[in-house]
């Protein structure tokens, strides 16, 4: 590695759950050096640092971004945390910033952490990492050969809420859709009643209607046509899919169908088509797929940190799924088609909770 090429000195703030998936690859990746680990939970950094080698705890970000000056900074804390410290860190003047999906709780805060990035120099991705994975770079790629005809329709379903799982749905959906614009949004989605016992969830797991510091719905669903004509629907939570697994994907063609029946498993991408003979396996190029998703995006990064070259997760890329997804909100709030751009910047959950609806 030449000097121009040193590694990227990397740190990661929040220790939690998914933080372990960065935490790999950075410390597996020859383009970067992970030096340190923020967790506001004090014993909680020193545990995650000494899983690796020469890797720093800290319970403090400022004293972390002081001390150890990083090129790169994994923000992986809850959602409701995304811009206050993804702006911060781009304010202290780093290379690159990775920040975990969603991109924030509102269009207002995206639209400022993608700005704060580009003021102060920084480049920003968003993680949704599938994108990034050979699946779906496959189902992609036989779309645009021409394999299933011309796409008409992408459904796709998955549990949880449509900010924290809709949010890698609808960014796997425009990948295949090959990144256009969306033209208008319809949705619908109920709460539940909370139980008012229950902490609000600052975390993974939903409790008192909460989950990573943002009120959630029990169900949600979304339907939404591009410029170009091709619709696309969305199932969350209690009205995904039956039967089907996390994150299924299907794609409607003219002269096929290609289906990934959820990613937990690892399942092959499912090809039907003039051929006959109903489902089989689109052979991928790469092995290990599952793994994969993540390395290849960090790797992509650091190209896009010393080049300057586009990244796919790019902050921009991340909100315009962000603008569809708080659409589906928006016109559930309104019971309105909403027409793109979405002229609403507020979390339209968080609305409908405030004017007693939800
Ligand atoms: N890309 C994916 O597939 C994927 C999967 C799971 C979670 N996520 C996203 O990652 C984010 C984190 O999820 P998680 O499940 O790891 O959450 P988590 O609650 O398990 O961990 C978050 C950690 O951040 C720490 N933290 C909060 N504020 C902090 C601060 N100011 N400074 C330092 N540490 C701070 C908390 O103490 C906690 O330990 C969420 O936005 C979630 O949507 C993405």
């Amino acid at each position: 590695m030449s000097d121009a090429q040193e590694r990227l000195r990397s740190v990661i703030v929040g220790c939690g759950g998914i933080a372990r998936a960065h935490a790999r690859v950075l410390a597996e990746c020859d383009e970067f050096d992970l030096v340190a680990v923020c967790d506001l939970k004090e014993d909680l950094a020193r545990e995650f640092a000494g899983a690796f080698e020469r890797v720093e705890p800290y319970s403090d970000l400022r004293e972390m971004l002081e001390r150890e000056r990083p090129d790169v900074v994994s923000v992986v804390t809850a959602t409701d945390s995304h811009a206050r410290l993804t702006i911060a860190v781009a304010q202290a003047g780093v290379r690159g910033i990775c920040c975990e999906k969603p991109v924030a709780t509102c269009m207002a805060e995206g639209r400022e952490m993608v700005a704060a990035c580009r003021k102060h120099g920084a480049a920003l991705i968003i993680n949704h990492q599938r994108r990034m994975g050979p699946p779906l770079v496959e189902m992609r790629s036989l779309i645009e050969q021409g394999a299933i005809g011309e796409v008409y329709l992408i459904r796709g379903s998955c549990a949880g809420d449509i900010l924290s799982d809709g949010t890698h749905l609808i960014d796997s959906i425009r990948w295949l859709a090959g990144d256009g614009d969306v033209k208008w949004v319809l949705g619908q989605v109920y709460r539940e009643e909370p139980d008012p016992s229950e902490a609000r969830s600052p975390g993974y797991t939903p409790s008192g209607g909460y989950r990573y510091g943002h009120p959630v719905e029990t169900g949600g669903m979304g339907v939404f046509e591009f410029t170009s004509g091709m619709r696309a629907e969305i199932l969350c939570g209690g009205v995904q899919s039956p039967g089907r697994a996390y994150h299924d994907c299907e794609v409607f063609g003219t002269k096929g169908r290609l289906w990934r029946q959820g990613d937990r498993a690892d399942p092959p991408v499912l090809i039907r088509d003039a051929r006959g003979g109903g489902w089989r396996e689109a052979p991928l190029p790469q092995p290990d797929a599952r793994g994969r998703a993540m390395a290849n995006s960090y790797c992509a990064f650091a190209r896009t940190i010393r080049e300057g070259t586009a990244h796919p997760l790019s902050g921009d890329s991340a909100l315009k799924g962000l603008e569809v997804l708080m659409a589906v909100y928006e016109s559930a709030r309104t019971h309105a088609k909403i027409e793109l751009p979405l002229r609403q910047d507020s979390f339209p959950l968080g609305l409908m909770i405030e004017e007693g609806r939800a």
